[in-house]
């Protein structure tokens, strides 16, 4: 059995344990803080998993992160340092050079591997192959429906619920994944894969007419140019995050545990 253990059960840890619950050959369980409410959905047939000794006994092969920068930070070293492979959906939680280095570090002393998907985005195969280029320039921007900056939206006062496209930030890739930790993940994926956090220019519009969850990249580069736009439908359990996500978190599982690889 391929003994997976997924951090979180939301929109996207949900829908990853049904994707993966319908399929032969896996064991799950979900880790989850105890009293969390997300606990009453989860499938009688996973193990809640509520502390790190809990998870080293359920024994997994790889654990999935789909809970939020927080659950990187309360337990990403513990996974890695127990030598599991941990697949991160909540990549911006790296901006933090620190936290980075620290689990790097950990996977490396345990002889293990950090995972990092391609999420909600598409192209970092091609942008993965441009680093280092000469003239290397990245550039990003996140375009979502207003429903999905709710929150954000509301703290800048009544009159920023815009009739027409608002832009809500401007800079780095470094600066948009430590503002907006829930809704920048694929900024901070991009930087990682190219040019990094303080050379990836990010653009963040909250856009009445946006239609999905979009993410333009624009790279260019000696070796060549690549103008690519990913248009994603909203979870309808939760309008920040995309129902790709967990498809693409799918996607990995299936690729750590198979013969043929696809980098
Ligand atoms: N890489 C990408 O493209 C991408 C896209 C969207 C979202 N994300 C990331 O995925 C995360 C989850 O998204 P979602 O839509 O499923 O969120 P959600 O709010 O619907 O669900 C979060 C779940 O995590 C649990 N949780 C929160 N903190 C926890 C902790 N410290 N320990 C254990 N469980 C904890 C909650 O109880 C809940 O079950 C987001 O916070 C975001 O960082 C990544």
């Amino acid at each position: 059995m391929r003994r997976v253990a997924i951090i979180g059960h939301g929109a996207i840890g949900r829908d990853l344990a049904t994707a993966l619950a319908s399929r032969d050959g896996y064991a799950l369980a979900v880790v989850l803080r105890p009293g969390s409410a997300s606990a009453a959905a989860v499938d009688p047939a996973c193990a809640v998993l509520p502390d790190v000794g809990a998870l080293a006994r359920f024994a997994p092969a790889l654990v999935v992160e789909a809970a939020g920068a927080g659950a990187v930070r309360e337990w990403g070293a513990a996974v890695l340092g127990l030598g599991v492979p941990l697949l991160l959906s909540s990549v911006g939680a790296l901006h933090d050079d620190a936290l980075r280095h620290a689990l790097v570090a950990t996977a490396q002393a345990a002889g293990t591997r950090l995972y990092l998907p391609s999420g909600a985005l598409a192209g970092l195969d091609y942008v993965r192959a441009m680093r280092g280029a000469p003239n290397l320039r990245v550039r990003y921007e996140s375009r979502k429906p207003t429903a999905a900056w709710a929150d954000e939206l509301a703290r800048l006062g009544p009159d920023a619920a815009p009739d027409a496209a608002l832009t809500l930030f401007q800079g780095n890739a470094r600066a948009a994944a430590a503002r907006y930790p829930a809704n920048l993940n694929v900024a901070a994926t991009l930087a990682l894969a190219g040019a990094g956090f303080e050379e990836t220019e990010v653009r963040v519009v909250a856009d009445p007419a946006a239609r999905g969850n979009t993410h333009a990249i624009r790279a260019t580069s000696d070796l060549g140019e690549l103008d690519l736009v990913v248009a994603n439908r909203p979870s309808p359990d939760n309008p920040k995050t995309s129902g790709i996500v967990s498809r693409a978190l799918l996607a990995a599982v299936e690729q750590h545990f198979s013969t043929v690889v696809m980098l």
